[in-house]
């Protein structure tokens, strides 16, 4: 049994960087015969693209997917920890496995993740959730076949989450969820250390991959005819930082578009580390698609400071301003955290200010939420709860104006499409994204699933668009809206 420590998971240790192969035990091969398993992912992409991983692997062990949880023989969450939200949702669903398993006692249940490497998480669970069979953390999601082995074995809970990230593995199987565009990690874990935000706790410190074997799996995903590719990190602009030969996100993204991939995007972006290079390549290269995802967290400058951003509302607004200027069409998104600790009136103005002048596509939002162990959540606060939904409830009105602004500005225009998969609402209908990010539902045959079409905007929502197919050759001067 390993359980994980906070004040471990803090320490960042400048050793070299490790590769190790991942290898299949053929041992393990026979584990999942006649059985059906559930992944439930929850939080970002990096979450997302570990289940394809963790799904993989499963299914080397022969189990076979099954998409109603209630159905399967082995649950596992996949689970986020940014927020209290999320913890209660995996809570929740937590409590319906109990009764499950109490009609079943052979549902074997899992949960790894983000919340897997938090000690209060894992104190609870192993004192008042004995049910749960196997934790285990995001520094060792490829000893899932050996943890479960384990826990069958000795029919009892089994905990392995380490505190300390490991060696970087290399090819592990993945079972991706499309068939067209695809999630491929650049770098673990973030050094960063904003004062609200758990990750640098539960990823560890910052690791990039070497540039070859990013490159290698982007090639043979191009080979395997995939259209899109999205490469994944904490902090993608710090990639290479770690590494001693040189190389940078602008290197990488210039070599990524060059191997001829249709499309690429990257997340998520940290305004302090966007050079001048990277703004460059990304202008000059037409498959590094113009969508920017560029957190802003707040618009007040003394809130920044507390949150231990390392940018000001100028420096970011410069940093906008260029992105507009260099990258032709491009959209940008972005985060912000209502509610920070004594968040004033003034602040708070600050924050929409900024939001009136970048007008951004679109912007999660949210409320803060104090995280265990990290520096704002013990920060004393006077701002009520109610002041902070009406805050947050102010600046959504805000952004979706400007959402709807700038869907407005595509009626009528033709816009690449990738479509990637029938739409939810109507099966008549397939959905995909146009080159900035925007979710477009056309009329087309199942046949053009997989393919980049050029579509005619007929409608315009505040989060999506609607359209047509039409057939024409646009010139990248036509593409822009
Ligand atoms: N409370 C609220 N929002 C948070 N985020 C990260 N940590 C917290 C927190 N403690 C938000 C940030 C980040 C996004 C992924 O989640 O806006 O960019
Ligand atoms: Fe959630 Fe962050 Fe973990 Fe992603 S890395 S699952 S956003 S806590």
């Amino acid at each position: 049994m390993q359980k994980p420590n906070m004040f471990e998971a803090k320490k960042r240790d400048r050793k070299a960087i490790i590769k190790e192969e991942y290898k299949t035990d053929p041992k393990y091969k026979n584990i999942g015969n006649g059985l059906k398993y559930t992944v439930k992912t929850y939080g970002c992409q990096m979450n997302e693209h570990d289940s394809e991983n963790i799904k993989a692997m499963l299914e080397e062990m022969s189990f076979t997917e099954e998409e109603d949880y209630e159905k399967a023989d082995l649950v596992i969450l996949n689970t986020c920890a940014i927020r209290e939200n999320a913890h209660n949702k995996v809570f929740g669903l937590l409590g319906r496995l109990k009764h499950q398993k109490e009609e079943n006692p052979n549902l074997i249940i899992g949960l790894c993740g983000c919340m897997a490497q938090e000690e209060s998480v894992v104190e609870e669970l192993s004192s008042k959730y004995k049910f749960v069979d196997i934790i285990f953390g995001t520094h060792n999601i490829h000893e899932l076949p050996s943890i479960l082995n384990k826990s069958l074995l000795k029919h009892a809970q089994e905990i392995e989450v380490y505190s300390i990230e490991g060696n970087l593995v290399e090819n592990m199987p993945v079972r991706r969820d499309s068939k067209y565009k695809a999630w491929v990690n650049i770098m673990y874990g973030c050094d960063k250390f904003c004062t609200y935000c758990i990750v640098p706790y539960t990823r560890g410190r910052q690791r990039s991959r070497m540039p070859e074997d990013i490159l290698n799996e982007v090639k043979k995903l191009k080979e395997d005819n995939y259209q899109e590719v999205t490469l994944l990190g904490q902090n993608v602009n710090a990639y290479g930082k770690d590494l001693d030969i040189n190389y940078s996100m602008a290197n990488l993204l210039e070599d990524v578009a060059k191997i001829g991939i249709n499309r690429i995007r990257f997340v998520t972006s940290h305004p302090w580390d966007f050079n001048d290079e990277m703004i460059d390549v990304i202008a000059k290269y037409p498959n590094i698609m113009p969508y920017i995802h560029l957190p802003l967290q707040s618009g007040s400058d003394r809130i920044l400071k507390l949150m231990g951003r390392k940018y000001t509302k100028a420096s970011y607004l410069e940093l906008f301003d260029k992105l507009k200027a260099k990258v032709k069409n491009v959209s940008i998104t972005t985060d912000i955290i209502v509610g920070f600790p004594n968040e004033t009136e003034e602040d708070f103005k600050e924050t929409l200010d900024v939001v009136d002048y970048c007008k951004y596509d679109s912007a999660f939002t949210f409320i803060f939420s104090p995280r265990v162990g990290t520096p704002a959540a013990k920060m004393v606060d006077n701002v009520t709860l109610e002041e902070k939904e009406t805050r947050l409830q102010r600046l959504n009105e805000v952004v979706n104006k400007y959402s709807k602004e700038n869907n407005l500005k595509y009626l009528d225009k033709i816009v690449p499409v990738l479509l990637e998969n029938v739409s939810e609402k109507n099966a008549e209908y397939l959905a995909g994204y146009t080159d900035t990010m925007k979710l477009v539902n056309v009329k087309a045959p199942k046949e053009y699933l997989g393919k980049i079409v050029n579509v005619k905007i007929t409608d315009v929502k505040t989060w999506s668009l609607d359209g047509e197919l039409v057939e024409v050759n646009l010139t990248n001067d036509e593409k822009n809206i």
